[in-house]
């Protein structure tokens, strides 16, 4: 693990990081359990993933834990995931104080159960001046819908006067959408083997590195990302460059 740990080049570790978290109902269909054991064995791994991100230097830490299509699972499982994210939230917050954690989160909020939107303005505020990294929960987050919102506002802002039709641009879009203070993605990760999007962070992600890899998200650990990162660290980001321009700085 160290040997891992030093073919990473800190000054270029990525400085927003998104993570598709997936695969805990097949973790737990492998232990011949119910899908929500996934759930709740999920924890080590999203705490894991955080502490390394911050030790690396990222910035920037987002993770999918919820989308607006995963409402659409059976009750039992969706009440599951809503009360393991208000004991979570109320159990982790101390350990975010103690690593200087800023907690943040994107997605149609107001559509959370009451008590989970009560415990996540609490620990968003409570952790409002942490500086170490900001740890983004993607709740309730579905790219199109956050796109949709964003149209709506600013068009609302064109017919009031506020924005003139000819000055939208990618910046004003950006200042839009839930992510509007975080940078783009850098590198985007998927665990359990799935290599689609899934209706996370379109926009976003228009540059990001894509990293896919068949480890069931409970099993995630510090190699895993070290593993991410290095191979994102080989790649080339030539934003529609030349591989020639890239290497004089062009
Ligand atoms: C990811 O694991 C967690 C959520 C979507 C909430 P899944 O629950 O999607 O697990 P699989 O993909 O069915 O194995
Ligand atoms: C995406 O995973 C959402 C989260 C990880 C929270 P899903 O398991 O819901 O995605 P699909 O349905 O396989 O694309
Ligand atoms: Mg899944």
């Amino acid at each position: 693990m160290k040997e891992k740990l030093h073919r990473i080049d800190l000054q270029n570790v990525p400085n927003h990081i998104a993570i598709i978290m997936d695969g805990n109902g097949r973790w737990a269909k492998s232990k011949g359990m119910q899908r929500v054991f996934g759930h709740r064995n999920a924890l080590t791994a999203i705490r894991e993933t955080a502490d390394t991100a911050s030790e690396l230097g990222v910035g920037y830490l987002t993770l999918y834990a919820f989308s607006t299509e995963n409402w659409n699972r059976p009750k039992l499982e969706v009440d599951a995931l809503m009360s393991l994210l208000v004991t979570t939230l109320k159990k982790e917050l101390p350990e975010f104080q103690r690593k200087n954690v800023k907690i943040n989160a994107i997605g149609n909020l107001t559509s959370l159960p009451k008590n989970a939107q009560k415990v996540l303005a609490n620990v968003i505020d409570a952790t409002k001046d942490n500086t170490k990294i900001t740890l983004t929960f993607a709740l309730s987050y579905g790219s199109r819908e956050e796109i949709v919102n964003a149209i709506k506002n600013i068009t609302k802002k064109v017919v009031n006067n506020e924005i003139e039709i000819e000055k939208i641009n990618d910046k004003i879009i950006n200042n839009h959408l839930y992510t509007f203070n975080l940078p783009d993605v850098d590198l985007m990760i998927r665990t359990s083997g799935e290599q689609r999007i899934s209706n996370y962070l379109l926009w976003q992600m228009a540059y990001a590195e894509l990293y896919f890899t068949d480890v069931l998200w409970p099993d995630y650990r510090k190699e895993h990302l070290y593993d991410a990162i290095i191979d994102y660290q080989n790649r080339e980001r030539r934003f529609g460059k030349t591989s020639e321009q890239i290497e004089t700085n062009e």
